[in-house]
Order: structure tokens, then C-alpha cells, then sequence
């Protein structure tokens, strides 16, 4: 059966092959846009260590049960869970998950390519030379004046949510996989080298404590929240992304392995973005709570004082724009198979319809940073309204449901023989991690919340 279902949309060539792609799902902007300007707005190393915490003891099980289910499930997220909730003879709904899955990949997708275009623009201004010899308030005003002009980011984000069909109308093997062999490689030496130049920044010993040394003190329960939000979202977790990759997975590959490898790959270049980003920030006296535009308005001051600067910053940012699209495909990605699979659409026709309605809500975000930031829900802006509602709910919450079904709704045989457990300690184990401590973790975060309001 699922044989069968895998040749409806292609398969990976082998277990680097998922890995690879899976990792170019989770790193993206989520590492290097918004890992930074949350950290920077939550209180620095308290954030980063609940953001940890979250990895290791919630978005690693949840990682290695998407895997599993979408293996076992070979379909879109929708008909996935539908198909492995009957087999275990549950009910029906448990494609609710599906369904919240489409959704969140949606709205994430509308504001990802936006804030993708702003990358794509930053490729060619580095390219050339705006940033050289640049200060801080020039880098301010160069970014400000793209945030004050709709029209221009419209044009980069048509470009990006073009990019992002044109690579899923083609399909797995070719589109995806190509797009992610070489990019982490490339993207890892250069982060490293911007590390080192924040070494010599002036800022390093400010920044690195800034954050990896925690300050309790510093960070509220809405904190808390978005840390572990943002473990989801980092992560691609809780809305089928990686589920759908995983349809894609050959039999015989280690699921536990792979999802170890994914997430500390997640990790180190989300840490070693804030190290290359944070000394810049206290170098040049800086405001770390800047927000969104943070990255924008402090790397070209690093670009712009180092060596090779030019180089280096274009380099930067056509790697950016590289992991911002193969995180944007996986976005696209379970939508597209849905159609595929329950309209009978051809991929290039499915690819391109989501792509259009996507890219439609995207003006909602534009307009955030320009005529409409004026216009607030609870305070907040349509950008920060579609960020908050996925990644704070949609994603926890697709995520714990998905936990809460692997570990206790799913029969025994299929979770030992897909993850190859051989033992009762080692069920048992499972069990616990899946279906306790990360259901609980969720709980426990949104209670943290609660001591807030009251
Ligand atoms: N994980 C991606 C990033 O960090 C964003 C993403 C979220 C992609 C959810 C797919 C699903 O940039």
C-alpha cells in the first residue's frame, strides 16, 4: 500500500537525501532572521536556554513522530493521519492535524516570502557595494527606506513566491533535492567566518554573554511562549512539513538518527547566527529589542567594516535567500500534495494556485511595516497577528496533538517496527518522551503564561 502511494509523488534517493532536505526545511529565516531579533527582545541567554529546553525535551520526540507518521502514512498530512487514524481503528478526526497543518503552512508561508524578498533585495544591494564603509544610521535609513515602500517589497516578494513554485512544480527528487545538497555546507563556513569577524568586533564578550548567560529576571511567560513557538517553527514542526518529507522516506532509513541529526543542525546555526549578530549589536551601540528588522539594520555594519565585505555580504545573503526557499518549498509543499492528491490537480497547476493565494495575504505583512502599522489587533500588526496565531497556537498545538496520537492511539507494532524498537524499556521510553513529556512541556509553557496575566 504505501509503495503504491509513494509513486504518486516521488521518493528521496536515500537517507542523505531526507536528512538534507529536512534540514533545509528547518533552517531558513526562522535561524537566522528570528532567532536573533527574538532572543534580543526576550531577555538574551534566559530565552535561549527555554528555547533549549524546548528543543531537546518537545521538538525532538515531535520530530522523530512526524517522521514516523508521514513513513508509515505516505500521503499529505491531511490524508495521512486520516488513513493511519482508521488503520488503528481511531476516528476520523484525527485529520484535524492535517487540517490545522494547511492552514499554519499558509499563513507562515504569506509572511516568509515577504520577509524572503527583503533577502533577496539585501543580495543585490551587497552586491553592489551599498554597505561599504556603512554606519549605523545609514543602515537603518537603507533598510527603512525599502520598509516604507510597499511597491518595491511587493516586487521581491512576487519574485520569491515565484521562485518557491517554480522549484515544487517539478517535483521531489528534482526540485527539492538539488535545492538542498550543497547550500548547509556553504551556509555553515559562512557563518562561521562571521563569527569570527564578531570575535574581532570589539562586542564579542558582551554579545556572547548577552546570549548564552541566563537572566531570569529578564524574561516574562509570554517570553517563555514564544521560545518554545519558536522550537516549533525552527524546527518545521506541528504543521505536516516534516510529516510530508517523510512520506517521502525510503523504508529502511533510522528514523531516531535523522531527526538527532536535523534538530542539531537547527540549533548550531541558529546559535552561531546570534554570535555572529549580538557582538555587532553591543559594538555599535545598538538596541538588541529592534525587532523584526534587527539582522537587517546590524549586518551590513559588520559587512560594511570587514574585509571583502562586498564578498562577504552577498555571499551572505544569496545563501539566505537560498535556505529561505528550500524552507518556503516544505511550506508549500503539503498544500500542493493535498490538491494533488483530492483534486486531481497536476503539481505545477496546485503549485502555482497556492502560491497566488499566499502571495495575496502577503500584502497584509507588507503593509505592516508601512500603511497599515498604524492598524492593530490586541497591538498587533497583521504580520505580528499571522506570526502569533501559528507559531504561538497552530504549532504547539498541531504538535502536541501529534504527539498525543503517535504515543497513544498509534499500535504498538507500527511505532516499534517503524522506529525498529526492540525492547519494552525501550517502548516504554517512547512512550514517555512522546506522549508524556513533551504533551507536558506544552502545558506547563502556556501555564507560565497564565502567571503573567494574573
Ligand atoms: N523552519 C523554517 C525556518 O526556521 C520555517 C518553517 C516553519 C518551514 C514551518 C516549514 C514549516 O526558517
Amino acid at each position: 500500500m504505501t509503495q503504491v502511494d509513494k509513486a504518486v509523488h516521488g521518493m528521496w534517493s536515500g537517507r542523505m537525501a531526507f536528512v538534507l532536505a529536512a534540514t533545509g526545511s528547518a533552517v531558513g529565516l526562522g535561524n537566522i532572521w528570528k532567532f536573533p531579533y527574538m532572543a534580543g527582545e526576550n531577555g538574551g541567554g534566559a530565552f535561549v536556554l527555554v528555547y533549549l529546553l524546548c528543543i531537546l525535551l518537545i521538538g525532538l520526540p515531535i520530530m522523530i513522530a512526524e517522521i514516523m507518521l508521514g513513513r508509515r502514512g505516505g500521503l499529505s498530512p491531511v490524508n495521512t493521519m486520516r488513513k493511519l487514524a482508521k488503520a488503528s481503528g481511531q476516528h476520523a478526526s484525527w485529520q484535524v492535524i492535517g487540517w490545522f497543518g494547511l492552514l499554519a503552512a499558509f499563513l507562515i508561508l504569506s509572511f516568509y516570502s515577504v520577509i524572503a524578498g527583503w533577502v533577496v533585495s539585501y543580495s543585490l544591494r551587497s552586491a553592489v557595494g551599498i554597505f561599504e564603509g556603512v554606519t549605523a544610521e545609514g543602515a537603518s535609513a537603507i533598510f527603512g527606506e525599502l520598509a516604507g515602500d510597499a511597491e518595491k517589497q511587493l516586487a521581491w516578494h512576487t519574485i520569491f513566491m515565484v521562485m518557491t513554485a517554480a522549484v515544487v512544480a517539478r517535483g521531489v527528487e528534482r526540485g527539492l533535492e538539488q535545492a538542498a545538497r550543497w547550500l548547509m555546507p556553504v551556509l555553515f563556513v559562512l557563518l562561521v567566518v562571521m563569527v569570527g569577524y564578531a570575535m574581532t568586533s570589539g562586542g564579542f564578550a558582551e554579545g556572547a554573554n548577552f546570549l548564552l548567560v541566563p537572566d531570569f529576571s529578564k524574561i516574562t511567560g509570554a517570553g517563555i511562549v514564544a521560545a518554545m513557538g519558536h522550537a516549533f517553527f525552527s524546527l518545521s514542526l506541528g504543521l505536516g512539513a516534516i510529516m510530508m518529507y517523510g512520506a517521502y522516506v525510503p523504508n529502511d532509513m533510522r528514523i531516531i538518527g535523522a531527526g538527532i541529526s536535523i534538530a542539531m543542525a537547527d540549533t548550531v546555526v541558529a546559535l552561531l547566527a546570534g554570535l555572529a549578530i549580538f557582538p555587532v549589536v553591543f559594538a555599535n551601540g545598538l538596541d538588541p529589542e529592534t525587532g523584526p528588522t534587527l539582522i537587517f539594520q546590524t549586518l551590513p555594519l559588520a559587512f560594511g567594516q570587514m574585509g571583502g565585505g562586498v564578498f562577504f555580504s552577498t555571499l551572505f545573503f544569496v545563501l539566505l535567500t537560498l535556505a529561505a526557499w528550500s524552507s518556503a518549498i516544505s511550506l508549500i509543499e503539503p498544500c500542493v500534495a493535498w490538491l494533488v492528491e483530492n483534486r486531481r490537480m497536476s503539481r505545477a497547476a496546485a503549485a502555482v494556485l497556492v502560491a497566488m493565494a499566499a502571495w495575496f495575504l502577503g500584502i497584509g505583512t507588507i503593509l505592516s511595516f508601512n500603511h497599515w502599522q498604524e492598524l492593530t489587533l490586541y497591538g498587533k500588526t497583521f504580520f505580528e497577528v499571522a506570526d502569533f496565531l501559528t507559531t504561538n497556537l497552530l504549532l504547539p498545538l498541531g504538535g502536541t496533538l501529534i504527539a498525543v496520537f503517535s504515543a497513544w492511539f498509534l499500535s504498538r507494532e507500527v511505532v516499534c517496527e517503524e522506529l525498529g524498537l526492540k525492547s519494552d524499556r525501550a517502548f516504554l521510553m517512547w512512550k514517555i518522551a512522546v506522549g508524556v513529556i513533551a504533551p507536558l512541556g506544552v502545558l506547563v509553557v502556556f501555564v507560565s503564561r497564565l502567571g503573567d496575566l494574573g
